[in-house]
């Protein structure tokens, strides 16, 4: 079974208590996801391989540490992933992006695959596939599907705010992978929104409602 982990860092815990809070305008919303990102990037890179490189300090030559350069992927869920992209690039500099687009029927709560653009090379990248929420998991469910399907092999998933029933679906579904989160939250109610959550992290992100 693939690692599952709460990111409990106190400034990701704070800054989500502030983006949960419904009168946060889009553009503090925006700002805060691609923080809270940023700091997840670095938790969720923490075991990257490194190798030795020799160096030439001021002083005189040295064995020093260097990430050994496994490729990076992020690729994040349409639209919402989005807002997590820019956040995790600022530490992952040479990731390459892809995209999947996805969306859920409101009233079924099933996704629609809409659009998969990749990096060619997928397979031997390190992929993290990046989502605010995490409510039924169908969606974080069908992105791996296509990842898989597309020769991805090391895949980490990264969310906002996930719901039990979401982690255990995507777990039962890909037991292979690895799933962060800042927050496990309570349940999903009965419209399938995660409690208490942050409401629908499309919109907030874009201002769509
Ligand atoms: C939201 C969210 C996830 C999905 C989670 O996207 O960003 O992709 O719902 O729900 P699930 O775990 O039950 O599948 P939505 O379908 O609202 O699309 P949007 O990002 O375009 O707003
Ligand atoms: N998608 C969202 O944007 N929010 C939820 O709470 C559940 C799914």
């Amino acid at each position: 079974m693939g690692k599952f982990e709460v990111l409990d860092h106190p400034l990701i815990q704070h800054k989500l208590t502030l983006i949960r809070d419904k009168h946060r305008s889009t553009k503090e919303f925006r700002e805060i996801v691609n923080e809270i990102s940023t700091l997840m990037a670095y938790e969720v890179s923490r075991d990257m391989p490194l190798m030795d490189v020799e160096i030439e300090t001021p002083i005189g030559k040295s064995i020093q540490k260097q990430i050994s350069g496994k490729k990076v992927a992020i690729v994040p869920i349409l639209r919402a992933g989005l807002g997590m992209v820019d956040g995790m690039a600022e530490l992952l500099p040479v990731a390459r992006i892809g995209h999947i687009g996805m969306y859920r029927d409101e009233e079924t709560l099933k996704p629609t695959e809409y659009f998969v653009k990749l990096p060619s090379d997928i397979s031997e990248r390190q992929v993290f596939v990046v989502d605010p929420m995490l409510a039924t998991g169908g969606s974080a469910i069908m992105a791996v599907d296509a990842l898989k399907k597309r020769g991805a092999k090391d895949i980490r998933f990264c969310s906002l705010v996930a719901a039990p029933e979401g982690v255990k679906a995507l777990q039962e579904a890909h037991p292979d992978i690895d799933i962060y989160t800042a927050a496990l939250d309570e349940k999903l109610n009965e419209d399938g929104y995660i409690v208490p959550g942050l409401g629908d992290a499309g919109d907030r992100l874009f201002g769509t409602k």
